[in-house]
C-alpha cells in the first residue's frame, strides 16, 4: 500500500511552489479506522514524543494507516502521531504530486543534515485548523528513519517536501509552526484561532 516517491514531490515542488495543507485529497481512502485530531492549545501536542522502539511494533504497524485514513480524510499532506494523543515518534506524510497517492511512512525520523540556505514556505497545520503562514526553514533537509516496513532509509527533500518533513519531526518535539513566527504574527494568528473554535462550538 506504502510507496516513496520522493523524485515525484520534487517536480510538485516546482509546479506549485508553494505549501497547500487543504488538497482535493479527500477521495484517497483507507479502511484503517480514523482517529480524533487534536487541536492546539491541547498540551498533549507540547510533550516531546518518545523514540518507538521494536516493542512497539504491532501498535506502530496498526497505527500508521489509521494515520493516513485520518490525514486523507482532513485533508492534509502531513500527519505526527502526537496530533492524534499519541506520543510516539511517527509521521505520514503525502504531497500527492500530480494527484497521484505517493504516501511515506517514517518511524523514528531524525534530520541529519540541513542547509544554510533557507526557504520560505506557507504553512497550516491540521491541529491549528484554517490559519496559515510564512514559515522560513532550511531549504533542504536530508531525513534518516525506518520506514512502514522497519527498513532504514534517508531521504533528501527540497521546496514543499523539506518544509513538511521538518513541519512533521517539530510536532514530536512539541513544536507548532506558530513558535517559528514572531510573537505578534503567533498571537494574531492563535487569537484567530480561539475566535474560530468559540465561533464553531457557538453554531453547534
Ligand atoms: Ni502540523
Amino acid at each position: 500500500m506504502l510507496c516513496m516517491k520522493p523524485l515525484l514531490c520534487k517536480s510538485f515542488v516546482a509546479e506549485r511552489g508553494h505549501a497547500d495543507y487543504m488538497l482535493g485529497m479527500s477521495e484517497v481512502q483507507t479502511e484503517a479506522p480514523l482517529l480524533p485530531l487534536l487541536i492546539c492549545p491541547d498540551p498533549k501536542l507540547r510533550k516531546t514524543a518518545r523514540p518507538v522502539t521494536e516493542a512497539d511494533r504491532g501498535e506502530v504497524d496498526a497505527l500508521i494507516p489509521s494515520m493516513f485514513a485520518t490525514m486523507y480524510k482532513a485533508p492534509g499532506i502531513g500527519l505526527a502521531a502526537p496530533q492524534v494523543g499519541r506520543s510516539l515518534r511517527v509521521v505520514t506524510i503525502d504531497l500527492a504530486p500530480d494527484n497521484v497517492p505517493a504516501p511515506i511512512a517514517l518511524i523514528n525520523p531524525e534530520i541529519i543534515a540541513a542547509s544554510d540556505e533557507e526557504a520560505v514556505q506557507q504553512e497550516g497545520c491540521l491541529s491549528v485548523p484554517e490559519q496559515y503562514a510564512d514559515v522560513t526553514r532550511p531549504a533542504r533537509v536530508k531525513v534518516r528513519y525506518l520506514d512502514e516496513h522497519w527498513v532504514k532509509r534517508e531521504i533528501e527533500a527540497e521546496g514543499l517536501l523539506a518544509a513538511c518533513l521538518q513541519h512533521e519531526i517539530d510536532h514530536l518535539n512539541g513544536v507548532l509552526f506558530v513558535d517559528h513566527l514572531t510573537a505578534l504574527k503567533r498571537n494574531i494568528l492563535l487569537r484567530k484561532l480561539a475566535k474560530a473554535q468559540k465561533d464553531q462550538q457557538a453554531r453547534r
